[in-house]
């Protein structure tokens, strides 16, 4: 058998190891513009409404589940399955978790080098190396590649020193410096010129445009800003001690995740209609605000170009928050195949890690030369099929198969009156039956 296993040392370790997992790429770049391209705040309350009222007992089940198991998904669902239908869904959800986990790191990754080739330019331009800095922005597959793989390097660096050494260390790090930088950044940008602009179109609702699509689309990103479904905070609450109240816990990763990404809103909307006045088009052609890699990539570039030399530092700070926020996620993908190598195999983490970590690289590889084909269909099949499915999964697990005189018990532990709490009262018929009907609801909608 391989180490015992790990442990994060207390609970702010946890804290932020999963607010890390939760706070990435989808609260910063994801989340404001579809605000901006969805009726402004009306986005904002529906995201509000279903991150409570799915994404939160979705993440409920995660969490219970794996404490209960301590272990990866694969033997958690196994673990509670009661015969030998429940035992082959229960492999099966579990394969698929690590496969979509993959899938999602293998192009996060690729993003996540975009943003480290970002950073590196204002530093290459403060050196006087404008040639080097040029072609790190510059699009081409030697770049992308190169800095994928420096993303993915870090990314296994982090997971090889294991959960408390490396997971909890690094994200009690990060997140905190991440907060920083990003009110720094607001501060500063609130204060430029037609930054006032965006506030109001960030904040002020048009419910005029909600609409089916709306609600997917909010359900999307709400289940993919949570890490849900791929069993990342399946693993992580594996690594949870007994003593903390589950229900709490998670509620607490809910409102930060959802505080965070409220606050990255007030950053980038801001900062799109200060590049507007200083002369940047923000529009596309289609009428719509500039939401994709286009917005990151060339919006807010342009804007830090126009600033003048400040601009190197905020272009700097910025990148540096992307990168950030991105790293304390991709930790959390990367620890799903990894747990399952070493407890499946009884393989040591460093060599486990540079197995799911070479893997997965590959597959950011095969998307990078076959960037047209690949990159938007991996990207929908794992965040608009993958998770919303594999999310019922784990609500029909911890809802009907799971053994009710056991799940009262895991969540006894760390909050003995929980059999009285409101929490007690509606979660398990919820999650039971409204979760995965609403979520199944907006999924078959958006196949149709
Ligand atoms: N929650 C991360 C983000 O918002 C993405 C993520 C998805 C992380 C799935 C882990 C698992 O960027």
């Amino acid at each position: 058998m391989g180490a015992p296993r790990g442990q994060f040392s207390s609970r702010i370790g946890f804290l932020m190891a999963s607010t890390g997992s939760a706070v990435g790429l989808g609260n910063i770049w994801g989340f404001p513009t579809k605000v901006a391209s969805n009726g402004g705040a009306a986005f904002v309350v529906v995201y509000l409404l279903l991150a409570f009222l799915l994404a939160y007992p979705a993440l409920m089940a995660e969490l219970t589940i794996g404490r209960h198991a301590r272990s990866n998904m694969v033997q958690a669902l196994r673990g509670i399955s009661r015969g030998s239908t429940s035992y082959f869904f229960g492999s099966l959800a579990g394969f698929s978790g690590l496969l979509v986990a993959a899938l999602i790191l293998s192009f996060y990754a690729i993003v996540a080098g975009w943003m480290i080739s970002h950073l590196a330019s204002p530093v290459a331009n403060l050196l006087g190396a404008n040639d080097v800095a040029a072609w790190f922005t510059g699009d081409s597959i030697i770049r992308n590649l190169s800095f994928t793989a420096i993303f993915s390097g870090l990314t296994m660096l982090i997971i090889a020193s294991g959960v408390e050494k490396g997971i909890e260390r690094w994200s009690t790090l990060l997140m905190p410096t991440l907060l920083l930088l990003m009110f720094l950044l607001i501060a500063y940008v609130l204060t430029q010129d037609g930054a006032m602009t965006g506030l109001e179109v960030y904040l002020n609702p048009d419910f005029g445009q909600l609409s089916p699509q709306l609600l997917l689309s909010a359900m999307g990103q709400a289940f993919f800003s949570l890490s849900i479904g791929v069993g990342t905070m399946l693993i992580y609450g594996s690594y949870l001690s007994q003593q903390e109240s589950l229900p709490r816990l998670g509620a607490l990763v809910t409102l930060i995740d959802v505080g965070i990404a409220f606050t990255a809103g007030l950053l980038i909307l801001p900062a799109m209609y200060v590049a507007q006045t200083s002369g940047t088009q923000i529009f596309a052609e289609s009428g719509e605000l500039i939401a994709g890699p286009g917005l990151i990539l060339q919006v807010l570039p342009a804007l830090f170009d126009n600033m003048g030399s400040i601009g190197l530092l905020v272009a700097i700070a910025f990148f540096a928050l992307m990168v950030i926020a991105s790293l304390t996620s991709s930790i959390s993908m990367l620890e799903v195949p990894v747990a399952f190598t070493i407890e499946n195999f009884g393989m040591r983490r460093k060599t486990a890690t540079l197995l799911a970590g070479s893997i997965i690289f590959s597959i950011s590889t095969l998307i990078i030369f076959n960037f047209e084909g690949l990159f938007g269909f991996i990207v929908s099949f794992s965040t608009e099929y993958g998770q919303p499915l594999l999310g019922i999964a784990l609500c029909i697990f911890a809802g009907w198969i799971w053994r009710r005189d056991q799940l009262l018990a895991e969540l006894k532990k760390g909050h003995k009156n929980i059999e009285h709490t409101l929490f007690w009262k509606i979660w398990p018929w919820y999650v039971r039956i409204v979760c995965p009907l609403l979520i199944l609801a907006a999924f078959v909608q958006s196949v149709l």
